[in-house]
C-alpha cells in the first residue's frame, strides 16, 4: 500500500515515542523507507540504536551534524521525503512548529519543509485542553497541518481524557489517506454524524436511535479516496474511521460550533441525526423527585446545522450534502427538505421501523438533486457511502 514511499517520521520525546518504534516496523511491511528523526527528549524514551536498527539507517538527531551536513543538508532532508510524520508530537513541539521556531533538527526541518506533514500529538489531557495548545493547534491547522487523534483513554501519569497518542495501526491508515492519490486528494470534507445527546440535567439526556454507521461509512470512503476528512461526531455506538481527523461532540449546539470551527471546506455531508429540541432549561443539579408533581420540559429549538451551510453567504462549501430520514412520502418530503434547507443533494432514506434500517447494516435511499430523484437499489451502508463518495469526487471534480 505504501511501495516505494518515503517518510521522514520524526520522534518526539513522551513515553508514546515507544509506539513509533511499532510504527517504524508497521511502514516497512507496507512497503515504505523511514528516515528517522530522534528529538533530544525522544531519546530519553526510546534510544537511537533502536530506532536506526528498526528503521535500517542511521537515526538522524543533531542539527549541526557535519557528515549529514556534508552527505545531504537539513533542508534536503526535510524535502526529499513525501510525507513528514511527527509520533509522537509533544505540545512543545506544536508550539515550536505554530511559532516558526528552528532552534533544534525537529523544528528547522519542519520549519524548512514545504512537504505534507501529520502529527500524532500525545500529552497530558491538560497540557492538550490548555487554551495555548489549542491556539497553536488551531494555527497548525491552518497551516494546512494534518492530525491524527489524540484518543481518549488512561494515560501513563495516572490521568483520564483526549491526549494518548493514536495507534500504530490508525497512524499508519492516516498516512495511508494521506499518501493516497485517490480522485478526493486535496480536498477537504466535513461529515456530520451520529445521534446528539441533550442535557436534561447532569445525568439525564434526550437521545435518539441513530448508531452513527452510515456518517462512519461516508467518512471512511471519503478517506479511501484522498479526503481529507474532519468527522464531527455525536456519542455515536459505532467507533469512528482511522486516519480521519474526529471531533466528538455531545449537543447539537456543540456540534454547530465545531462545524463552524471546521470550515472551509470543500465539501460538507451532514449525516448526523441531530437533535430538533433541546431542554429550554437544563438544570445544572440533578433533578430530584418532589411533592409538588412531575417536572415539565420545556423545549427550545436547536440550530439548523444542515440549512445554515447551506444558505451561507460566504464560505459555503462547493457541495453541501444532507440526509433525510423519512417514514412517509420519502420522496416528496425529502424533496421539499432539499428546497427548505438549501443544500444540493438530499440522501433520502425510509427510517419507518419495517425497513430495519435504523440501527442496521443497510440502507435504501433516494439521491434529490437537481436533476430528480435516483433511487438505489437496498445495499450495505457501506456500498452506499462507496457509491456516495464517488459522486461527490465526481462532483467536486467536474
Ligand atoms: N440537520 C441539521 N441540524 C438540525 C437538524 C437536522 O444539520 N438541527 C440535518 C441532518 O444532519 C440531516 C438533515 O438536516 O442532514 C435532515 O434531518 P431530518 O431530521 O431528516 O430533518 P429535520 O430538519 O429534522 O426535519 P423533520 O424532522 O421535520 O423531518
Amino acid at each position: 500500500m505504501l511501495a516505494g514511499k518515503h517518510i521522514l517520521l520524526i520522534i518526539g520525546g513522551g513515553i508514546a515515542a515507544y509506539k513509533s518504534l511499532e510504527l517504524i516496523r508497521r511502514l516497512q511491511d507496507q512497503g515504505a523507507r523511514v528516515t528517522p528523526v530522534l528529538t533530544k527528549s525522544g531519546a530519553e524514551f526510546v534510544t537511537p540504536l533502536s530506532v536506526s536498527a528498526l528503521a535500517g539507517t542511521p537515526v538522524h538527531q543533531e542539527l549541526f551534524d557535519l557528515t549529514a551536513e556534508a552527505e545531504m543538508g537539513h533542508i534536503q532532508l526535510s524535502r526529499s521525503a513525501d510525507l513528514l510524520v511527527v509520533a509522537p508530537a509533544t505540545a512543545d513541539l506544536m508550539a515550536k512548529m505554530a511559532q516558526g521556531h528552528a532552534n533544534d533538527l525537529a523544528s528547522t526541518l519542519l520549519l524548512a519543509t514545504d512537504t505534507p506533514v501529520l502529527l500524532a500529538p500525545a500529552m497530558n489531557v491538560r497540557m492538550w485542553e490548555h487554551p495555548a495548545t489549542r491556539r497553536n493547534l488551531e494555527i497548525l491547522k491552518g497551516d494546512g497541518v494534518s492530525l491524527v487523534g489524540p484518543n481518549e483513554g488512561s494515560m501513563a501519569c495516572g490521568e483520564f481524557g483526549l491526549g494518548r497518542m493514536a495507534e500504530p495501526e490508525e497512524i499508519l491508515t492516516a498516512i495511508a489517506a494521506k499518501l493516497s492519490d485517490g480522485p478526493l486528494t486535496g480536498k477537504r470534507i466535513l461529515v456530520t454524524s451520529g445521534p446528539t445527546h441533550e442535557p436534561i440535567d447532569p445525568v439525564r439526556y434526550i437521545a435518539n436511535r441513530s448508531s452513527g454507521a452510515q456518517g462512519a461509512a461516508v467518512a471512511r470512503a471519503l478517506r479511501d479516496l484522498g479526503a481529507e476528512v474532519v468527522f464531527i461526531t455525536g456519542p455515536a455506538a459505532v467507533r469512528p474511521p482511522e486516519g480521519v481527523q474526529v471531533v466528538p461532540v455531545e449537543s447539537a449546539r456543540e456540534m454547530a460550533a465545531a462545524v463552524q470551527a471546521a470550515l472551509p471546506a470543500d465539501a460538507g455531508v451532514f449525516a448526523a441525526a441531530v437533535a430538533d429540541w433541546r431542554v429550554a432549561s437544563a438544570s445544572d443539579r440533578k433533578l430530584k423527585k418532589s411533592k409538588d408533581g412531575l417536572p415539565v420540559l420545556e423545549f427550545a429549538e436547536n440550530p439548523d446545522i444542515l440549512k445554515t451551510v447551506s444558505q451561507m453567504s460566504e464560505g459555503r462549501p462547493g457541495l453541501v450534502v444532507g440526509f433525510a430520514a423519512e417514514t412517509n412520502d420519502v420522496v416528496e418530503n425529502a424533496t421539499a427538505k432539499r428546497k427548505r434547507k438549501g443544500c444540493d443533494w438530499i440522501v433520502a432514506n425510509d427510517v419507518s421501523p419495517a425497513t430495519g434500517i435504523m440501527g442496521g447494516s443497510e440502507n435504501a435511499v433516494i439521491l434529490i438533486s437537481d436533476g430528480g430523484a435516483e433511487e438505489w437499489p437496498r445495499m450495505a451502508k457501506d456500498e452506499v457511502a462507496r457509491k456516495l463518495a464517488e459522486r461527490i469526487a465526481a462532483a467536486l471534480a467536474g
